[in-house]
């Protein structure tokens, strides 16, 4: 495991404690549970050894080793701080045999050849600049015959972004490379993916991330304050303003992936 010396991690334990209010204990992306069970609707993942990549606090490695019944899940994630959060609730729910998780820099994946049965991720490859090579780094650490299953926020196009989507990403400050459905599905062709499946999830979020912006703006906003303080729910508010416009418009497109490895031996 390269443990690297994080300058100025993005999710620090500030966002951690924001994002988790908002979406819940070991969540730093919006649907909980049920949106992790959308996401692998119909494989069976019992027995099966996972790669969460950004896989954040933690709270979907767990899921997917306590409901869904992993041999193994390992939790991937370029930042410290997530992964000490992820690591301290592994350890209380008794799951540190079962999932564990590794940190290190951007770039090739820390793994050997065909480890992963399934390479789940949700909501992190936004993050990742070269999309061709993240995949051919999937397509590598999955095992022939294995799944890719993922969720991620994209932009509905690779045109120059709007206004709107500009200020949008400019209120999140985080290093976004948003790229269209697309994009990604020509970056899992060049990698060798078959099979491959793309399903909008824009109008699913567009309506709860309304519902998020009513609770910062009401029920949630004193609890909230008195944890990261009233200027940084205050900032979010206006950052979830920004969104909402780019969610409503259909420019940003929360979307589910997912492709097959094809098994030479069948
Ligand atoms: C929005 S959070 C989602 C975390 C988690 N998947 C969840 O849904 O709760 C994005 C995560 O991606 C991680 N990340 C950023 N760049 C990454 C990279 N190049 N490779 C892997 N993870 C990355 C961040 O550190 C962060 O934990």
């Amino acid at each position: 495991m390269i443990e690297r010396a994080d300058a100025e991690p993005e999710y620090d334990d500030t966002a951690i404690r924001f994002l988790e209010a908002l979406w819940g204990e070991g969540y730093l992306s919006p649907g909980g549970p049920e949106e992790v069970d959308r996401v692998v609707a119909g494989l069976s993942l019992a027995g099966k050894r996972i790669l969460d990549i950004g896989c954040g606090a933690g709270g979907i490695a767990l899921h997917l080793a306590e409901k869904h019944g992993a041999a193994h899940v390992t939790g991937f994630d370029v930042e410290a701080p997530v992964l000490t959060v992820a690591r301290k609730r592994a350890e209380q729910r008794g799951l540190s045999d079962r999932v564990s998780f590794v940190q290190a820099p951007p770039g090739l994946l820390p793994f050997a050849d065909a480890s992963f049965d399934v390479v789940f991720s949700k909501d992190a490859l936004l993050h990742v600049p070269d999309k061709q090579a993240l995949f051919a780094e999937i397509f590598r650490v999955l095992k022939p015959g294995g799944v890719f299953a993922a969720s991620n926020w994209m932009i509905g196009h690779d045109g120059e972004p709007s206004a709107e989507m500009q200020a949008y990403v400019a209120a999140e400050g985080l290093s976004f490379a948003m790229r269209s459905p697309a994009h990604y599905r020509k970056a899992m062709e060049a990698a060798g993916f078959r099979d491959i499946t793309v399903v909008d999830r824009n109008p699913w979020y567009r309506d709860v991330a309304r519902g998020e912006l009513e609770r910062l703006k009401g029920p949630l906003y004193a609890p909230v304050a008195a944890v990261v303080g009233a200027d940084y729910v205050a900032g979010n508010i206006r950052t979830w303003e920004a969104m909402q416009k780019v969610l409503d418009s259909g420019e940003h497109r929360p979307t589910h992936l997912r492709g097959w490895k094809p098994d030479e031996g069948r």
